[in-house]
């Protein structure tokens, strides 16, 4: 396996590949998306909703975020990890957010981090490239924002938060990221900024005209099952296989059937 690169992912752009991506926060599951041929994983702050229970992004630390990304990158062979910035780790000034980057790069050996938001995180974003550490930028429906918000809903919908957007993902290209998220917009809009920048757009949510797509790694295996929005394709349903599994497990253990005669010393 050669190993994807912020380079490779740039050529894929140019060659009209479209890149795949998805979420990971452990090694087991990391290991797996690896080796089926996943192009990116992410470690996104969702491990704050998928893996600790909260109900937004927001609480989970560096920390925390360091423990899944170093999980994930000794999983991985050929896939690019990138590791979400968690909320209130880049936004207060420039050389905070280079610390907390240093602190991803050197203790959990990712190899890009992800922000959320445009002009706004512009001084940060400089800094952190100027260290040398590859920039994902991340815009449209930022979760860390969603007290501002207020909802999950599409974003930019409106003229002036489209153009926003489209002068943000600009920006980002012009600084240097090496690619940007966009999340829930309109298709048509998340078309333009792929057409009008030459780094990778990779969308969820953001329909096709993109250069790539990632979902949460559990919700498109099914494994949550209360979160339903329209962009989510389910690919299993692990939830209820999972559920059956067990139940039956319980079953068998009650009824004596489990151990067998085989399943024993
Ligand atoms: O944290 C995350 O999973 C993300 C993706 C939805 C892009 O940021
Ligand atoms: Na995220």
């Amino acid at each position: 396996y050669k190993r994807i690169t912020t380079k490779s992912l740039f050529d894929m752009k140019a060659n009209g590949e479209k890149i795949s991506m998805l979420t990971a926060y452990d090694f087991t599951m990391a290991k797996i998306v690896d080796a089926a041929g996943i192009d990116v994983i992410l470690v996104g702050d969702s491990a704050s909703n998928v893996m600790a229970g909260h109900e937004t992004t927001l609480p989970i630390t560096l920390d925390q975020m360091i423990y899944h990304a170093s999980s994930v990158v000794r999983a991985c062979e050929r896939a690019l990890v990138v590791v979400d910035l968690p909320f209130g780790t880049y936004q207060s000034d420039p050389k905070e957010a280079l610390r907390s980057s240093i602190r991803i790069m050197k203790e959990s050996g990712g190899h890009a981090v992800k922000l959320e938001g445009g002009s706004e995180i512009k001084e940060s974003i400089k800094k952190i490239l100027n260290a040398g550490i590859p920039v994902m930028g991340h815009l449209g429906l930022t979760p860390q924002s969603i007290y501002k918000f207020g909802t999950y809903t599409v974003r930019a919908k409106e003229e002036a938060e489209a153009e926003k957007l489209v002068e943000d993902a600009k920006l980002l290209e012009r600084i240097g990221c090496f690619a940007l998220v966009l999340e829930k917009i309109p298709a048509k809009l998340a078309q333009k900024v792929a057409e009008s920048i030459s780094i990778p757009v990779i969308g969820i949510g953001a329909g096709n005209g993109v250069d790539g797509q990632v979902l949460v790694l559990h919700d498109m295996i099914g494994m949550t099952h209360e979160f339903s929005p329209r962009f989510l394709r389910r690919y299993m349903n692990l939830y209820e296989d999972m559920t059956k599994a067990i139940g039956q497990y319980v079953t068998d253990v009650k009824s004596l059937d489990f151990p067998n005669a085989n399943e024993q010393y």
